[in-house]
């Protein structure tokens, strides 16, 4: 099966080597492709969200990580200098794990190596590693989710299946398949008629403007709502599954996801809609055994909740929603407690949101 979707970052080899990105915070309205060439780019790119979604985070900083060496290499830095570098990049936003795990991934390669003669070229290779591993991750995660999206189908005798999704964790969000959408494209990609509830999520609109831009490039169906319909769709039937993906979860199963997920679960819970949770290994933190205590949830700007952008007269542009003097209270993401969670997805499939679970699925944690 061939991902639906081009990918959001990719790299070039002449005349220097450069990584390119689609800068999402022009979509859908805008095609606007990046050049990353610094660890400096790749650390701002992260920041101000031209990447984003916890997988194309970690990749992005795997790339900045061979910025960083190439920049002590060409000043004749030596290893503390690059150690302070890829504390710069770990701090460009804080709850995705997956930059944790890929600075970390990176370090524990390079240091060994650090005054080898073919280490930038090594570096270069190991970064195209991590982020076709994340390809091959997430479309396993779509090939153990969309047994579920066919048990519905075949249970519904027939119909379309509706699934829900917050917020955006598709193809855009990491490098191919996505994670919540690629039960998603898999399922589509087979004949089984789905249709996907969006939710836009506020603040940065994410669905509306990313989720629903890819399900229109992939010809999924699907329909646009706002974030507090999902708990009407549920009471009435239309919602066959709950499909999101996730920033950081715990070892026990709690998993912090884009602000507004929690008020999907409660409402799932409720209406006994199952809740699915898809990541791939890499957004779990197993030093972590509690997620709303433990979790650091990022603050953003308080303008991305007092202005919306949009497209007006064919041209990009953002407007105050509220009294110029009100101020707003922006927080990034939220943990939906395991119990809320009928299952995790991942790429060696589906387990319980439990610590049993979790480590039944991946025993060589079992120790930590
Ligand atoms: O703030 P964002 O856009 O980086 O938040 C993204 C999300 O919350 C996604 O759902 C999550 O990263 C999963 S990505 C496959």
């Amino acid at each position: 099966m061939k991902n639906p979707i081009p990918r959001s970052i990719w790299t070039v080899e002449e005349p220097e080597r450069l990584v390119e990105i689609i800068d999402q915070r022009w979509l859908p309205h805008k095609r606007v492709v990046n050049q990353l060439a610094t660890s400096h780019h790749c650390y701002r790119a992260i920041l101000d969200m031209e990447v984003r979604g916890a997988p194309l985070i970690g990749t992005t900083a795997a790339f900045g990580m061979y910025f960083a060496l190439l920049e002590c290499k060409n000043a004749g830095l030596g290893f503390e200098e690059f150690a302070a570098k890829a504390s710069h990049l770990r701090s460009s936003r804080p709850t995705a794990v997956n930059l944790m795990w890929a600075v970390d991934e990176m370090l524990k390669f390079i240091q060994p190596n650090f005054n080898n003669g073919d280490v930038l070229n090594a570096t270069w290779q190991k970064a195209h590693q991590l982020m076709e591993e994340d390809a091959t991750l997430c479309r396993r995660i779509g090939e153990h989710g969309v047994a579920l999206i066919e048990e519905v189908f075949k249970q519904n005798g027939g119909k379309t299946v509706n699934i829900l999704t917050h917020c955006n964790a598709g193809s855009l969000a990491c490098t191919e398949w996505g994670t919540a959408t690629s039960p998603i494209y898999q399922a589509h990609l087979k004949g089984i008629p789905v249709h996907v509830w969006v939710d836009e999520t506020r603040p940065r609109n994410q669905g509306a403007n990313l989720t629903a831009w890819e399900l229109n490039e992939a010809g999924v169906p699907h329909s646009l709502i706002v974030d507090n319909a999902g708990g009407h769709l549920m009471q009435h039937g239309q919602v066959d599954l709950v499909f999101v993906g996730a920033d950081r979860v715990t070892r026990n199963g709690d998993a912090a996801n884009k602000i507004g997920t929690y008020l999907k679960a409660l409402a799932a819970n409720d209406n006994n809609v199952p809740f699915y949770v898809c990541l791939p290994s890499t957004t779990i933190d197993w030093e972590l055994n509690d997620g709303i205590a433990q979790i650091e949830i990022e603050e953003r700007s308080q303008d991305e909740v007092r202005y919306i952008q949009g497209k007006v007269d064919n041209e990009v542009k953002s407007v105050l929603i509220c009294p110029e003097g009100t101020s707003a209270f922006n927080l990034g993401f939220d943990v939906t407690p395991a119990r809320l969670i009928t299952g995790i997805i991942t790429e060696r499939g589906i387990t319980n949101a439990t610590e049993q679970g979790m480590v039944s699925q991946f025993p060589e944690k079992q120790a930590l």
